[in-house]
């Protein structure tokens, strides 16, 4: 199985890099090359090879994506707060790039598996809650637009026999490892991150705000997993939700205390911050995962496994 991960220097591609190289095989097959391939220079990593791709270009897509590659996870974007100022940089990678990654799979004519992360933003607006996998796309940003067609182009190239395509509406990541990001959830992981680390942050909304998460360790053994889903077993919507939890603030920063107690909390200082709660506030929180869950996608048992899988994986 020759695998490339597009993003493949983002947070979630070396998570799934990682996993697969822990795993050895897919789908009963043994991983024979692993390659992180991202517009920024990915991180070296033993047991896989990185080069670079801008997916807006589609010369360039082609030589990261050769013949003989037969599992492709599209990971790359421009996340939502920065798709949200730059709408062309939005367009050009979530859209254009998402293009331009089916195309050339489609050329490839083998038929590759593409395991692609969509997003929860693809909800939003009046919408009824609680938002399952049938709930209708209403996103209320340009970065929940331009997942809602890379999902509908995934689709249809299945249904063609382009490629065999599974997209996730991936809940909000934490504890996120590393730096902050321009997605406008980034504070959903600094107010904890910062704090464990004995730093100050920032929340911009109030402690009753809700919103759904998933750990990045379950989030990459879900993607692992997901491009072993039989193409049968995903009916006649590729797309669907990965498992998440909600919870409130309150509820993330009791289960910090519960796990390294009382100091890290008292670094986190309360400021609004209007263009953040103006795009966070317009995404769905409650959510119910039928077929990701049915499927055997997993979700954490408590925010307390986020706080501990943080401290046992990425802490510096
Ligand atoms: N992390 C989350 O909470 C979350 C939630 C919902 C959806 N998602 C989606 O999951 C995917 C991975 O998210 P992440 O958290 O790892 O994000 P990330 O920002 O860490 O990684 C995205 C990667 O895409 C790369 N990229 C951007 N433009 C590119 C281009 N033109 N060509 C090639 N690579 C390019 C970036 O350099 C970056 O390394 C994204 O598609 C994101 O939209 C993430």
């Amino acid at each position: 199985m020759n695998i490339v991960i597009i993003g493949g220097a983002g947070v979630i591609g070396r998570k799934v890099a990682q996993a697969l190289i822990a795993r050895g095989h897919i789908d009963g097959h043994d991983i024979r090359s692993l390659v992180l391939a991202d517009v920024a220079t990915p991180v070296a990593m033993s047991g896989c090879r990185s080069i670079q791709v801008d997916i807006s270009d589609p010369t360039s897509v082609a030589d990261a994506l050769p013949e003989g590659t037969d599992l492709i996870y599209h990971l790359a974007a421009v996340v939502s707060s920065h798709a949200e100022a730059d709408f062309d940089a939005g367009m050009a990678v979530n859209l254009t790039g998402t293009l331009n990654v089916l195309q050339r799979a489609r050329e490839l004519g083998t038929c590759p598996r593409v395991v692609y992360a969509s997003s929860a933003a693809v909800y939003g607006g009046d919408a009824p809650d609680p938002t399952h996998d049938l709930t209708y796309l209403n996103p209320q940003t340009s970065y929940g637009t331009q997942k809602v067609i890379g999902e509908l182009l995934l689709n249809d190239y299945s249904r063609r026999g382009f490629v065999d395509g599974r997209g996730f509406r991936l809940p909000t990541i934490s504890v996120r490892p590393g730096l902050p990001n321009r997605a406008a959830s980034s504070f959903m992981s600094s107010i904890l991150r910062e704090p464990l680390n004995g730093k100050e942050a920032i929340c911009p909304v109030d402690v009753g705000f809700l919103h759904y998460y998933l750990s990045p360790r379950l989030c990459a053994q879900n993607l692992v997993m997901a491009a072993e889903i039989n193409a049968h077993d995903l009916g006649m919507d590729r797309n669907m939700i990965m498992p998440g939890k909600m919870w409130s603030i309150q509820q993330l920063i009791d289960a910090m205390t519960a796990v390294a107690g009382p100091e890290p909390a008292k670094l986190i200082r309360f400021e609004p911050q209007p263009e953040v709660e103006q795009i966070v506030r317009g995404w769905r929180y409650d959510f119910t995962s039928t077929k990701g869950l049915a499927l055997g996608l997993m979700t954490d048992s408590s925010f307390q496994d986020n706080i501990r899988y943080y401290l046992e994986d990425d802490q510096p």
